[in-house]
């Protein structure tokens, strides 16, 4: 007897990857969604999809006629329950990827759950690598992208790394504490969401760029040791490894030393990398200061996956009659190389490319001087000997390491500058001769001794950035230079990466009252706006306050890479935009006039959006 919409057949036996030879002859209840189906001359296969996998179902009007009859008229993603007899697949129907690719379940009878209408893109695990459908299609009906195969896997994934998380920090005696998602501005560095508050006509609350405060607060509290998955919200401008609302594992730790923060997450990528990945890290990982990441690879994030480090080769130059290399060297600039082994051969329109598209215009340098020692011992220079001097250019090839049939890229400009320009060069060379290894390969770093404060290099202002936040503690060997020098003092601060990923920052924090004043000062904040803004802090840090440190991991960038995927919004369930929206809701949206009047706000619009 064949239903619509009734279901008669009661709860599923099986879901739909479980079956297999061991289940033969067993009569069976399974539901799930219609992933294809193929109608083979008066016998009908369909593959039924659930979240755990595939299984076969034949409808043959031997077995019988009215599910066969019914089943003509099943589509991509009805829903359906179906009862029969699970059998040994012919052997040249046997599908081996499939755990269940040895049996098939004839049917006899099928009940239609629910009908679909045609569905915008393919949800059928077959084409899942395909991969072409429009994002923008995937985001707005994110509950049909969400039935195919990958998707589901990074959230099972996701899902597996809070409960190791959890497990890992709950036996170290930490303790899981929640703060609020309403609360005050923490400079973090972004622009804030803010939460108009009806109550109190003309005041805000802040969404939490992190919990910072909170937590510092919670050691002062006691709380010794407290860990909490939890949502960040940041306005920025947004790229594949940032959203606006994103998740971290946020650690604080009493008397905390850099060695012990590491320690605790060290142990965690272990127990993570082992149970998701089956690999086994070594630890400790390797450490570098950000000075010496900066020189050898231009960016205080390296992959590490490949090599092309970095070469200061000023002092090789020094005294060249070459114009340019002077003028930057008098301007305390640098000049800066890379060696790129066994690629002197390389024609003139690659070099051009690496000088055009990459160096001048995604890196904003001046030129690209490069260096050939060719094959035949000949040696090759963009700049003409009358300009720099064979004699020159063998000093910077020595000073390299360079040997027969070698390649180096040079270019100079001011500091830090230069480096980062490099560092970009570095990149770009490692895709184009494809250095990056296809495999899993996983280079973890913590990169250290960063600066306390920095300028903006976006802004005009005169004044200092802190550039991790105000709360993490100068190396006190650097204190006498908080006065004279801030630019020189280093923080207590480190950061955590991952194939060229940041996947985590934290710091020993100040604990001081008179030091975080010092802080703020420097940041230019006043005692009143301190005051205002911070108050809670400083008074807590009146009544005992320990030291402490701590770190924040960002959870969704570590899924990104366990899973291989290209883009955070591969790994969130309902991920927003590179423009801030959410397509699926459609958020953000205006709102009634009379929620604006009781939240006393008035919308002024932007000439551009009149
Ligand atoms: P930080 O700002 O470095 O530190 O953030 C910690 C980690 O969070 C991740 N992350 C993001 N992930 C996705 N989208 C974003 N927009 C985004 N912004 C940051 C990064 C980053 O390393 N309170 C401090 C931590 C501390 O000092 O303990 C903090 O939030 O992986």
């Amino acid at each position: 007897m064949t239903h619509f919409g009734k279901d008669t057949h009661g709860e599923r036996s099986h879901t739909c990857g479980s079956l297999t030879l061991a289940e033969v002859g067993k009569t069976v209840t399974l539901k799930g969604w219609v992933d294809t189906r193929r109608d083979l001359g008066g016998v009908i296969f369909i593959d039924l999809r659930d979240r755990f996998g595939l299984t076969q179902v034949v409808f043959s009007p031997q077995d019988n006629q009215t599910a066969h009859a019914a089943a003509e008229a099943l589509r991509s993603e009805f829903v359906v329950s179906v009862q029969g007899v699970v059998q040994e697949r012919d052997a040249e129907n046997v599908n081996p990827k499939l755990p269940t690719g040895q049996i098939e379940i004839r049917v006899h009878d099928l009940i239609i759950l629910n009908a679909s209408d045609p569905v915008p893109f393919s949800l059928s695990a077959h084409e899942e690598k395909s991969g072409k459908v429009n994002e923008e299609l995937r985001l707005r009906y994110r509950y049909l992208d969400m039935r195919r195969l990958g998707l589901q896997q990074n959230l099972i994934l996701r899902h597996k790394l809070y409960q190791i998380t959890r497990r890992h920090f709950s036996d170290n005696d930490f303790v899981e504490v929640e703060t609020p998602v309403l609360m005050k501005s923490t400079p973090e560095g972004a622009r804030d969401y803010l939460v108009p508050s009806r109550v109190h006509p003309g005041h805000f609350f802040a969404l939490p760029q992190s919990p910072q405060t909170y937590k510092q607060i919670l050691m002062v509290a006691g709380m010794d040791r407290y860990f909490q998955i939890t949502k960040c919200f940041r306005d920025e401008d947004l790229r594949a490894d940032r959203q606006p609302e994103f998740t971290q594992i946020d650690v604080e730790m009493t008397f905390a030393t850099e060695a012990s923060v590491q320690r605790i997450i060290e142990g965690l990528m272990v127990k993570v990398w082992q149970e998701l990945k089956g690999v086994t890290l070594q630890t400790p990982f390797r450490r570098m200061t950000y000075d010496a990441a900066i020189r050898t690879y231009g960016v205080d994030k390296p992959d590490l996956r490949f090599g092309l480090p970095l070469f200061d080769l000023s002092t090789a130059f020094n005294g060249s009659p070459f114009r340019i290399f002077n003028q930057v060297l008098e301007n305390k600039g640098a000049i800066v190389g890379i060696l790129v082994p066994g690629e002197s051969e390389r024609g003139r329109a690659w070099l051009d490319k690496m000088d055009k598209d990459v160096a001048r215009k995604k890196l904003g340098a001046a030129g690209l001087i490069y260096f050939k020692w060719q094959q035949d011992n000949t040696i090759y220079s963009s700049i003409k000997a009358e300009v720099l001097p064979t004699e020159f250019v063998k000093k910077g090839l020595e000073a390299i390491g360079a040997q027969k049939g070698d390649l180096v890229f040079i270019l100079a400009g001011p500091q830090p500058k230069v480096f980062e320009q490099m560092g970009g060069l570095r990149l770009a060379l490692a895709n184009e001769l494809n250095l990056i290894p296809d495999g899993e390969a996983w280079e973890f770093l913590w990169v250290t001794d960063f600066p306390l404060v920095e300028r903006d290099p976006n802004s005009t202002e005169d004044r200092w950035y802190a550039m991790h936040h105000p709360f993490t503690s100068p190396n006190p060997d650097d204190l006498p230079l908080m006065k004279t020098d801030p630019g020189k003092v280093r923080a207590r601060a480190y950061d955590i990466v991952l194939n060229g990923f940041e996947i985590g920052g934290g710091s020993i924090r100040i604990h001081n009252r008179e030091v975080q004043q010092q802080m703020f000062e420097l940041l230019g904040i006043d005692a009143e706006e301190a005051q205002a803004r911070f108050g809670f802090l400083l008074d807590a840090f009146r009544f005992g306050a320990p030291p402490h440190g701590g770190v924040a991991l960002g959870l969704d960038r570590m899924v990104m890479l366990l899973t291989g995927s290209p883009s955070l919004r591969d790994v969130i369930a309902f991920p927003k935009t590179a423009s801030a929206q959410e397509l699926m809701v459609q958020s953000p949206d205006s709102v009634d006039d009379h929620q604006l009047e009781e939240l006393h706000i008035r919308i002024v619009m932007p000439e551009s959006k009149k």
